[in-house]
């Protein structure tokens, strides 16, 4: 087949066949993060590209080299999102909420777009499920936004994930570090990337997470943000770790995290797997207390996470984790001759409108060939209705997953009689899953 265009690379389609795994996933987040109070927001897909360019950091990876920005018709410099943070931020500070009571907690599921080099577990559009906990300065709400993330790992039933986390500091004991940085890397100047050399005088943090082998070979030596935290950032830090002690959550302290991008300000954390490949982090996040002010709005002290949904459904194919479908027909309704076609069209209606998903025929197949489909898309029922059933007035309600049969009256109890045999079905799933 030649098509006229194929998918672009680094992109992917979630097909109807799968999407019900993505129903999931985005089902569980949402539910979990409205556990904690957050709620949803919903911000555009392009935004001005100095926003990314103050808020990512122009010294970033992602700004530098992986955003899709363009001009538009009225020769705007446009940028398709390469993450969420900064257009919740951004959106928040337009529409005043932080007038409002504090913090302000929101959730979003969003695709974001990064020219990287695709490879497993990392694309050019990808998705993320992200939190964003806007005005809170306590380390109690650096722990929440963790247990959130937890939560939700667990939830999906996902095992062997590690959370590192680290402190970056704050722009006072970051100022010292960088000193230390820059007399470090000073010595490597001949061997850095032509990048990393161009960071060495403005931000030589973003070296620690260049990913050329080189430059990441002389990072692995580089002093530590940890050994130049102030006082503050210290005792926020430690207060962040009882906190997680108390929670029961397990973690080890990462000193080499940095994040790749630039508003990160004390607490940052990793969710790590080694099961999909080199694209590990399955969630990350951190503190980022200067965005706001940064944007051109007051101080708000905030943090927040985002999870990489292609990440998320391949480590749980890879450890066999659930998927409940919910999103499967409930009734199939076979038909042979027109007078069938008529009935089934005003079954199928009524049924929906009592909240069934019916499905009939299209294609003008036999009973057989339309049973096979009826199994195929794995339908909880099925009835056939032919001349002799329009006539008699009577039908059989099969239930697929059982064999059961039940003879019902097609103008009658056929709604009650599905819906108590649904019922049942569910009943039964239910006490199977309780005898594990
Ligand atoms: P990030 O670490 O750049 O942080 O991305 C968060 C997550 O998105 C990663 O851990 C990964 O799971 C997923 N991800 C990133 N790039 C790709 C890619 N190219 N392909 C597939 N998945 C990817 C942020 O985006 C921050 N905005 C997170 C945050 C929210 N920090 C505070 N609030």
């Amino acid at each position: 087949m030649k098509l006229v265009a194929d998918a672009i690379k680094g992109t992917q389609d979630a097909l109807p066949k799968e999407s019900y795994k993505w129903h999931y996933i985005e089902k569980v987040a949402k539910n979990v993060a409205s556990r904690f109070d957050f709620k949803e927001i919903r911000t555009p897909v392009f935004e001005k590209t100095e926003l990314f360019q103050r808020g990512v950091g122009d010294t970033t990876d992602v700004v530098q080299k992986e955003m899709y920005t363009f001009n538009d018709k009225g020769g705007r410099s446009i940028t398709l999102r390469p993450e969420g943070t900064a257009g919740a931020i951004r959106s928040i500070l337009e529409h005043g909420l932080f007038n409002d009571a504090l913090p302000i907690k929101a959730y979003y599921i969003t695709s974001c777009y990064r020219y990287e080099k695709p490879q497993a577990g990392r694309l050019r559009e990808f998705h993320q499920f992200g939190v964003e906990c806007v005005g809170a300065k306590s380390p109690i709400a650096d722990a929440e936004v963790i247990m959130l993330g937890n939560s939700i790992l667990e939830q999906l039933g996902i095992n062997n994930i590690s959370l590192e986390i680290n402190s970056i500091g704050c722009p006072k004991c970051r100022a010292e570090y960088t000193k230390a940085l820059k007399k470090y890397f000073s010595d490597y100047k001949e061997q850095l990337c032509e990048t990393c050399l161009s960071r060495l005088d403005r931000n030589p943090m973003r070296i620690l997470d260049c990913k050329s082998p080189v430059c990441s070979k002389i990072a692995e030596n580089a002093p530590v943000i940890l050994d130049y935290l102030c006082d503050e950032c210290k005792e926020h830090f430690e207060k962040v770790k009882s906190y997680l002690t108390s929670a029961n959550i397990q973690f080890t302290v990462n000193p080499k995290i940095v994040r790749g991008l630039d508003y990160y300000t004390k607490t940052v954390f990793e969710f790590i797997t080694t099961e999909i490949g080199a694209q590990g982090a399955v969630c990350a996040g951190g503190r980022y207390d200067g965005l706001a002010e940064e944007l051109g709005g007051p101080a708000l002290p905030s943090l927040g996470f985002a999870m990489g949904l292609e990440r998320i459904l391949l480590l749980m194919e890879k450890q066999g984790c659930e998927f409940p479908d919910d999103d499967v027909a409930d009734i199939y309704i076979a038909t042979m001759g027109e007078k069938a076609k008529m009935k089934a069209i005003e079954l199928c209606k009524t049924l929906r409108d009592e909240g069934f998903s019916a499905v009939t025929d299209y294609s003008d197949r036999g009973i057989k060939a339309q049973m096979k489909y009826a199994n195929k898309i794995g339908a909880k029922f099925s009835i056939v209705i032919g001349d002799n059933e329009i006539d008699s007035g009577k039908a059989t309600l099969k239930n697929m997953l059982t064999g059961e049969n039940t003879e019902v009256e097609i103008d009658g109890d056929f709604v009650n009689t599905l819906y108590k045999a649904n019922t049942q079905n569910i009943l039964t799933d239910i006490e199977n899953t309780a005898l594990f």
